[in-house]
């Protein structure tokens, strides 16, 4: 018998025995202004260092209405990077600071705004120089643009161009041509932007990055009730954010010690998997017929696979080791064989021979049991019985 994705079950949960509650199961991710660290993750970043910018100001601004919208924010100020990091040995060894200060709440960052001001038509040199020192992936992240200029345009231009960059850099880029301050000097006191009509504006665009970001990650199911079905041991179909659907019989669930989210789930007996009803080629019950293990998160430099369309984007060459590390501490090590992706074209399944998961030191599957078909998806958003 072919043993695949068959787990280690090395965390049982032992609940009572309940029925599994029908009704709605969502879990409120989070509460207005709240600190909760699974609140929406937002970067803004000011894109000038001149003196007395007003894209700081607008910054600023966007940061207090994205809090008001329930998200974690932080700034990042280009007048903040150290000038020595702009050396011609750094562009692909950025210092420590720079990683730390910059690098890493972009990496992290599940959306991330920039405010660009026009200068001469264009933008800025410096926030093009600080992307090029920028080491963190910007594949599949949601970026969207603020222009400012003195000018009556919004800086449009500038808007264009740099969208550019970063679609070069496979960002997933928007707002090139909704947020456009004019006349900039007019709509700004000291500290942030004043006028009525633009903060209006940036409201309602701060609004749709929060709505979207809970809608790419979806309502999560809450992690009881996935306990539950693991002790009721009755067939459901478990939907991962990425579209993808476990169908099989859930045996076990682990959680990320950080943050009590899950990090693993393991079904026992036929399972098949499916981008909502079609049942992905070669992933059918015969193929997994002691049941399916997958890790479930967001990769530990921020990246959230689902996000994907290609697999070179995490370093996935066919026929080559690779090497994925969550944040959840689980690790998948093998070589990668395929992917498979959803009717949008987006990552569903990453196939891997000769692999090895591990949470912790302990072995979540081992080469010997086959071929590893890992789902792709950073949280469980249905269940259906
Ligand atoms: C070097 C430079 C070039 C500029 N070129 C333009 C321009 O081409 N069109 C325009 O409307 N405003 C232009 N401006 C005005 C800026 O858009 C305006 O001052 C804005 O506040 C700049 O953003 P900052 O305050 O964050 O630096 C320029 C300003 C600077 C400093």
């Amino acid at each position: 018998m072919k043993v695949s994705n068959i787990a280690a079950l090395s965390v049982v949960f032992f609940i009572s025995v309940n029925a599994i509650a029908a009704g709605p199961m969502c879990a409120d991710l989070f509460s207005k202004r709240s600190n909760k660290s699974n609140a929406p993750s937002v970067v803004v970043i000011s894109g000038t260092n001149r003196e007395g910018a007003n894209s700081l100001k607008v910054a600023e601004t966007m940061r207090e209405l994205l809090l008001d919208e329930g998200a974690q924010v932080e700034v990042l100020d280009l007048a903040k990077v150290p000038p020595t990091t702009y050396s011609s040995q750094n562009y692909s060894h950025t210092p420590k600071t720079f990683q730390k200060k910059f690098d890493e709440p972009i990496a992290k960052a599940e959306s991330i705004v920039v405010v660009v001001p026009e200068y001469f038509g264009s933008f800025p040199g410096i926030l093009k120089t600080f992307f090029d020192y920028v080491q963190a992936p910007l594949a599949g992240k949601s970026i969207t643009l603020v222009g400012i200029s003195a000018g009556k345009w919004g800086a449009r231009n500038a808007l264009a161009g740099f969208a550019e960059t970063l679609t070069h850099r496979k960002a997933s880029v928007s707002g090139t041509s909704r947020i456009n301050i004019e006349n900039v000097e007019s709509k700004v006191d000291e500290t942030q932007v004043i006028d009525a009509d633009i903060r209006k504006r940036m409201k309602s665009a701060a609004q749709e990055i929060v709505e979207s970001m809970v809608a790419q990650r979806g309502e999560e199911v809450p992690v009881e009730k996935l306990q539950k079905l693991v002790t009721a041991q009755i067939h459901s179909e478990v939907s991962l954010n990425s579209g993808l659907t476990v169908s099989g019989t859930l045996s076990n669930v682990i959680l990320n010690e950080k943050n009590n989210s899950v990090a693993y789930i393991q079904t026992s007996g036929p399972t098949s998997l499916k981008d909502q009803y079609r049942t992905h080629v070669g992933q059918t019950p015969d193929m997994h017929k002691t049941g399916f293990g997958t890790p479930v998160g967001v990769l530990k430099n921020g990246i959230r696979i689902s996000t994907l369309k290609n697999p070179e984007d995490i370093g996935l060459i066919e026929g080559e080791r690779a090497k994925l590390e969550f944040s959840s501490g689980v690790v998948v090590e093998g070589t990668f064989v395929r992917s498979q992706k959803s009717r949008q074209g987006y990552l569903q399944i990453v196939t891997f021979m000769d692999c090895t998961v591990t949470l912790n030191g302990k072995f979540l599957f081992r080469p010997s049991w086959g071929r590893f078909d890992m789902g792709v998806g950073e949280s469980v958003v249905q269940v259906k019985l």
